[in-house]
């Protein structure tokens, strides 16, 4: 429900240039109610004159818009909007003189929300972001060259710095525009901050060269994919990130490394690594993803200074001994979210598998288990566990080879999980035609389904729920249709 004032705001801004004439004598306190229907209806005439005037030394846009699920919005802010604020950063001064110091942009639009054409996706913010910057130091200098043919005083025409907050998404085709963007925030207009960084299929020395250039105090997550960096490029770019203090999150998903059989150089590579993971102080969260440890996650882990939160591994070849270790570590009790998927759990895993839920199930509120081999008689082995874990709200089962009769078990046992509010369970396995078994992880996602029995399984599953009256949970077979459990935001 939006309040009068917000459905008053709406109204204003409709009418935009009556809205703008008349901001001069509106009282500051209904900035912020402008702003908001402003942004999300796409006025972008009264959202820049809005920024341009902000009345407060803080413009933020968590704090400001609209929570995604907030009922009576539109769903999700549009490019123009974000556009008009990045540009008004850049209008001439107005005659009031400006108030903001910080545009905090961070943390309002995600990467999953990319796929919509009416929004800007991340990429292309940090690139308007980037080139604002760019053309706000090309104005001050005209400016200032200006003022000094006219024999003024150039410190006249400077105005007071104006640092923007922001969640970088890097690639090689924005690389250049990013990194002499960071090279004019040490001087210029406009001083870009970064709290989250994803660079993209950058290089070793690149990523080096962009570290050298952020802020060491605002960077909270470094997250490098596809880099293929391997052993020896990681060990040269970790070692660069040690002077982040508040760096909590490191992700480095598909970087190429293999420790199962080094050469002596390699294993040198890996205990410069090593080493160079346990300078970062405050770690709470690192993902491995597709990296093969198997037995070296105790050399991995046991360098942290402190106990992790979040521990993603996903298809990292782990051994039932990777496994104990990490049962008996000081992270296991610390967990909130935790992603072994793709990891043999059956046979000799599961028995560390089960230690390390339960050591884990007074903080754990996501689960991961996607593709880990588990079968019925492993699910149902492991539901008292699982059920020991009060706080699970995300549990992600799919491509197990589970039958309906496991699944079913499941939602029944689960309704003792209080904060559960979401399940990705697999495709019983029971509802696909000639199913090879042991089925593979690549029979299960590419098998073919019997449509027929899998909608009569769902019709049961359905009534289950009902039955025991939790509407609140939802069971899905969709992989990619809900937002992620994202660390900072547990
Ligand atoms: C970088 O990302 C943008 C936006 O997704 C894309 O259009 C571009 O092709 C990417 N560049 C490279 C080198 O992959």
């Amino acid at each position: 429900m939006q309040s009068l004032l917000a459905l008053c705001a709406v109204q204003v801004t409709r009418h935009q240039k009556m809205a703008c004439r008349a901001l001069a004598s509106l009282p500051r306190e209904l900035y912020p109610a402008l702003f908001r229907a402003a942004f999300m209806y796409g006025r972008t005439l009264v959202l820049q004159a809005l920024v341009q005037t902000w009345p407060f030394p803080c413009l933020s846009f968590r704090q400001l818009l609209p929570h995604p699920k907030q009922m009576g919005w539109p769903k999700r802010p549009r490019r123009e909007s974000v556009q008009a604020v990045i540009l008004a950063l850049l209008a001439p001064a107005p005659r009031r003189k400006p108030q903001l110091r910080v545009l905090d942009m961070t943390g309002f639009l995600d990467a999953s929300c990319g796929q919509d054409p009416t929004t800007m996706s991340m990429w292309a913010r940090s690139v308007a972001v980037a080139r604002t910057c760019l053309s706000a130091q090309t104005q001050a200098r005209a400016a200032q060259r200006l003022a000094k043919r006219r024999k003024l005083d150039p410190q006249a025409s400077v105005t007071s710095p104006v640092e923007v907050h922001t969640d970088l998404l890097v690639n090689r085709t924005s690389y250049n525009v990013l990194k002499e963007a960071l090279q004019t925030s040490t001087s210029g207009p406009l001083r870009l901050r970064c709290r989250d960084l994803w660079a993209e299929e950058l290089s070793g020395p690149s990523t080096v060269a962009l570290l050298e250039l952020l802020d060491p105090v605002c960077l909270r997550q470094v997250d490098l994919r596809f880099n293929n960096l391997g052993l020896s490029g990681l060990c040269t770019v970790i070692p660069h990130m040690a002077k982040f203090t508040h760096l909590l999150s490191l992700k480095l998903q598909y970087s190429n490394v293999d420790v199962r059989q080094l050469t002596a150089e390699a294993e040198g590579s890996f205990q410069r690594f090593v080493s160079a993971i346990g300078q970062l102080k405050s770690l709470k969260e690192l993902n491995m993803g597709s990296s093969r440890l198997s037995g070296r996650l105790y050399q991995l882990l046991s360098c942290l200074q402190s106990p992790l939160e979040s521990l993603e591994l996903p298809f990292c070849a782990l051994l039932p001994g990777d496994l104990s270790y990490l049962a008996q570590s000081p992270h296991a009790t610390h967990l909130k979210k935790l992603d072994l998927s793709g990891n043999k759990l059956s046979g000799d895993h599961l028995g560390p598998f089960q230690i390390l839920l339960r050591e884990a199930s007074a903080t754990l509120l996501c689960l991961d288990i996607t593709e880990c081999q588990l079968m019925d008689a492993h699910l149902i082995n492991t539901l008292p566990t699982l059920c020991r874990c009060t706080h699970l709200r995300y549990l992600g089962l799919y491509g197990n080879p589970v039958a309906s009769a496991g699944v079913k078990t499941l939602l029944e046992q689960s309704q003792v999980l209080p904060e559960l509010q979401l399940i990705v369970h697999p495709v019983p396995v029971d509802c696909y035609k000639d199913l090879p078994w042991p089925p593979s992880s690549a029979s299960l996602l590419e098998g073919t389904v019997d449509e027929e029995k899998l909608a009569s399984v769902q019709a049961e599953l359905q009534q289950l729920q009902q039955a025991i009256q939790r509407h609140d949970v939802l069971w899905t077979m969709d992989i990619y249709g809900h937002s992620s459990f994202d660390y900072f935001s547990l």
